[in-house]
């Protein structure tokens, strides 16, 4: 019997869904309220986690934010999900919280406090998305700093997660932390000890002053599935995001465990996550409705800049009735929705700003009743070689649909399990409280310590 699906939430902590409609409720992004209220009905639903995106970037066409980005709210505006999660962290008690930090971004040691801090306060449920970053040319410009090239950002990433999990997995023993008020012991100077890191782009010496947590590291995703996105993938993640038609994610899926056991690890270790839309209604004439409401809000123009967010071309300025040129695939923001659009049956620019406004970066949706879509959903399962499903929420922001729908349904059939009180994410995901043996990071401890 195949092992149940993963079941993740996707947000990003800005507007989701089609804004537009008077039922959305993504445009109170900016009230902890409503934060509160979707983790306690999702953590009540049992499904494993909530995800948040998250980037500094936002569309940049001609070197600035575009009129239409703020008109049309394309990949703005946005706040700072690490800063909402303590607080879903105390309403919720199995609910897993997954977070983008962005490798190009945040430095290593920043990243591990945070999120070993993370691990305390929810109880090992805390998960790691490790990007290098989608709309890397706005950041860039925003820090000031140059725009590091795309196969050099992966570079950056893959030593950045090197240090990163020296940090969590090598300066406390089991036990470091040991709070002996008999004895005026507080910490065992025997098993907590400094790292050293001499990579190619992070140096380090010290100590994580953080104990680590339930899970020591978090649980490990990653997105981005240009060549080197796969090859990170392989050597770290534990869950990835993927979002392409169906082919294109058996594809990219094949590929990423093939590379998984030229790393040495299990390919069947990765949770592959497919990231769903899911249209659904008591009747597949409701869904279908409900579809055509959502698209009718969304213009020509908006994809345009939203393909702009993650690309940094600008399809605006390109002939409509050709494909696009392969010297696109060099562009030094983001690559996945470049490699996509390209080879023998390449669209044409208007049809990939036809597929843009109908479903952004994501694949074809789901659509019809529940059984219908629990159909289709065993169909792409079977077909892609995937785990489970990173869910994106409705036109109206929401995951109702889906929760009060689909999920029973699946449940009905046993394709998914109930997320139980007090088993850490990693142990959902993958069975086993830390880093499985052959992780470079399990592998790595204590070999990086420095002797005393
Ligand atoms: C479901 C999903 C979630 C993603 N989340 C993020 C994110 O939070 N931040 C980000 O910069 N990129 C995210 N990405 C990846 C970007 O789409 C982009 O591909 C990547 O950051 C750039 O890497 P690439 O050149 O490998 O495409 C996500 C992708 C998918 C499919």
């Amino acid at each position: 019997m195949p092992a149940p699906w993963t079941i993740g939430m996707f947000q990003t902590a800005g507007l989701m869904g089609a804004w537009q409609l008077a039922e959305n409720t993504s445009t109170d992004f900016l009230d902890l309220q409503h934060w509160v209220d979707m983790a306690r009905s999702l953590d009540a639903a049992g499904v494993d986690f909530l995800f948040f995106a998250d980037d500094y970037g936002y569309p940049l066409v001609d070197g600035r934010l575009p009129d239409q980005a703020l008109r049309g709210g394309i990949s703005f505006p946005r706040a700072d999900p690490m800063v909402i999660l303590p607080a879903l962290a105390a309403v919720t008690e199995r609910l897993g919280l997954v977070v983008t930090l962005s490798t190009t971004v945040e430095r290593p040691p920043v990243v591990a406090r945070k999120l070993a801090t993370l691990d305390h306060l929810t109880k090992g449920r805390i998960g790691w998305n490790i990007v290098t970053g989608a709309g890397q040319n706005a950041s860039a410009r925003l820090f000031g700093e140059p725009l590091i090239p795309h196969d050099e950002r992966y570079a950056v990433a893959d030593d950045h997660v090197a240090l990163t999990l020296k940090l969590w997995e090598d300066c406390w023993d089991e036990g470091g932390l040991v709070v002996d008020r008999a004895n005026n012991l507080l910490a065992d100077p025997e098993r907590v000890r400094e790292i050293a890191h001499d990579g190619p782009h992070f140096r380090a010496e010290g100590i994580l002053t953080t104990p680590p947590g339930p899970q020591r590291t978090p649980a490990l995703f990653q997105a981005g599935a240009s060549a080197p996105g796969r090859e990170l993938a392989a050597k770290y993640a534990e869950g990835v995001f993927i979002a392409a038609e169906v082919p294109a994610m058996r594809a990219q899926i094949a590929d990423i465990r093939r590379r998984a056991e030229a790393n040495g690890r299990d390919p069947f270790s990765i949770r592959c996550l497919i990231a769903g839309t899911f249209v659904v209604a008591e009747t597949e004439n409701e869904a279908w409705a409900l579809r055509r409401r959502a698209e009718s809000v969304r213009t020509l123009a908006d994809a345009a800049v939203q393909y702009a967010f993650f690309t940094g071309l600008d399809l605006s300025q390109m002939d409509p009735d050709k494909p696009l040129d392969p010297r696109a695939a060099l562009t030094e923001t983001g690559r996945t929705n470049v490699e996509r659009f390209l080879g023998p049956d390449a669209p044409t620019v208007r049809e990939i700003l036809e597929e843009f406004q109908s479903n952004s970066v994501m694949g074809s949706p789901l659509i019809g009743d529940p059984m219908q879509i629990v159909d289709q959903a065993e169909a792409v399962m079977a077909t892609t070689g995937a785990d489970g499903f990173l869910v994106q929420p409705d036109a109206f922001g929401t995951f109702d649909g889906f929760v009060n729908l689909i999920l029973p349904e699946m449940r009905r059939r046993g394709l998914v399990q109930e997320a139980v009180a007090g088993s850490t994410l990693r142990e959902r995901l993958t069975g086993h409280p830390h880093l499985a043996a052959d992780h470079p990071g399990a592998a790595r401890r204590s070999a990086s310590a420095v002797p005393a």
